[in-house]
């Protein structure tokens, strides 16, 4: 069925290596699957990238893949592991501003093919059979929608995304290897109505909820697999089951970061940060206090269910030579930060919510249940509202998703 374009032995046995390492560490575990990360090449969509700089700093040098003199290092940039990022703040402008000048600053990934090993758990956790017909949110490249349509047939994939010049490169990428899903360029909060109803929907963006057009647009039994974006991240991955116009299933035991949508949702904490004046920060009095705000936030689990519970923001502060600083932020212009200086912790807080006590409480709330896993709570998404909660949707604690 493919058309290996572009192809050659080196890109072979990078894919095959790739493919292998996916299958030798337990995440692919279905042979279908093996075969298809072993046949599908990734590199057709990913022509140009961007690569980071070690020290992370929001600069990025281009790898141009169509030059000759870059084919191994891209190659072997592709077959890694690792996400590709193909776009940076939106438009093409950063990628032509970084082969003239050799790197570029840029605030937000805006598309990136996404790391192999979660995409290769997301396509086996959507259990997908001959007859499904799959939606999937977030095209970007196009190589995962390739994955799906090697899997289940292209007739059956339907794939969005909110970028028409993506869109529309995802496209010829797919056509030359021989796919041609349904694709469309549009606010995938919507779903497409033409192609439903589908018996899975993937989305490759994080939404802050599961938009109802998903739902309705789901047959009874289907499954929806989505990535929330919360202001503290956590990466919580819903699996989620369709029947009568709920969605209800449990978050996965593994962690599922992606970019959150374009524009309204995207985090506030630098702009937060910006707003407080050190007037402020001087006029709260430092608190001394006992537990240690780096591992609050730095336990996995619970910053999980800190991120499922509450709408603060984190962000870290460094500065040369000076401990780092830990802040919290809420849209209310609420702060806190805390510091451990010489083995002393302090805190100061300001605004109308106190939002280190609020942390603490939560972090309280979180022993009292057993320090539970991410995987022991669940998502009810349903018309008159959304719903966390634990052990069971019908016997366990609930909360409103806020
Ligand atoms: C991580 S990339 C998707 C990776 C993709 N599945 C692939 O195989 O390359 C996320 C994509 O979500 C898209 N996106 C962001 N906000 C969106 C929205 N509201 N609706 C649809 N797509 C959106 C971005 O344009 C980007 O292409």
């Amino acid at each position: 069925m493919t058309d290996y374009t572009n192809d050659d032995n080196e890109a072979r046995s990078l894919r095959a290596a790739l493919a292998d390492k996916l299958r030798d560490e337990g995440t692919v575990t279905d042979p279908d699957w093996h075969r298809i990360f072993t046949a599908v090449p990734r590199h057709p969509f990913v022509p140009r990238v961007f690569l980071p700089f070690p020290a992370n700093d929001g600069r990025y040098h281009p790898l141009d893949g169509t030059r000759p003199e870059n084919r191994t290092a891209w190659l072997r940039h592709v077959y890694q592991d690792d996400i590709c990022i193909t776009q940076l703040d939106g438009d093409d402008r950063a990628w032509e501003t970084a082969t003239r000048e050799g790197e570029v600053k840029a605030t937000e990934m805006t598309c990136t093919s996404s790391q192999p090993t979660l995409m290769a758990t997301m396509l086996e956790e959507l259990a997908l059979s001959e007859g499904d017909r799959v939606l999937e949110v977030g095209t970007g490249t196009g190589y995962n929608a390739a994955l799906i349509c090697e899997r289940v047939g292209a007739n059956s994939v339907t794939s969005i995304d909110i970028d028409p010049v993506l869109v529309d490169q995802a496209r010829a990428a797919l056509g030359e290897l021989g796919y041609a899903p349904t694709l469309a360029a549009l606010d995938g909060a919507l779903g497409l109505a033409e192609t439903a109803p589908y018996t899975r929907v993937m989305a490759t963006a994080s939404f802050p909820v599961i938009p109802r057009a998903w739902i309705e647009q789901t047959s009874n039994g289907g499954l929806i697999l989505a990535n929330l974006t919360r202001p503290l991240g956590g990466g919580a991955l819903a699996r989620l089951t369709v029947r009568d116009g709920t969605a209800e299933g449990r978050f996965s035991a593994r962690t599922a970061g992606f970019m959150p949508t374009r524009g309204k949702h995207a985090p506030a904490a630098q702009r937060l940060y910006q707003q407080i004046t050190e007037e402020q920060e001087n006029a709260a009095t430092p608190e001394a206090v006992d537990v240690d705000l780096n591992t609050v936030l730095d336990t996995p689990d619970l910053r999980f269910f800190l991120a499922l519970r509450s709408d603060v923001e984190e962000l870290g502060v460094r500065y040369p030579d000076y401990p780092a600083e830990r802040w919290l932020l809420a849209s209310d212009g609420s702060w806190a930060f805390a510091t451990s200086e010489g083995g002393c912790l302090t805190v100061q807080q300001g605004g109308d919510r106190r939002l280190f006590d609020e942390v603490l409480s939560l972090y309280r709330e979180w022993v009292e249940l057993g320090e539970p896993s991410r995987d022991s709570f669940g998502l009810t998404a349903a018309p008159d509202g959304d719903v966390i909660w634990h052990g069971s949707p019908t016997d366990g604690r609930r909360w409103p998703l806020l």
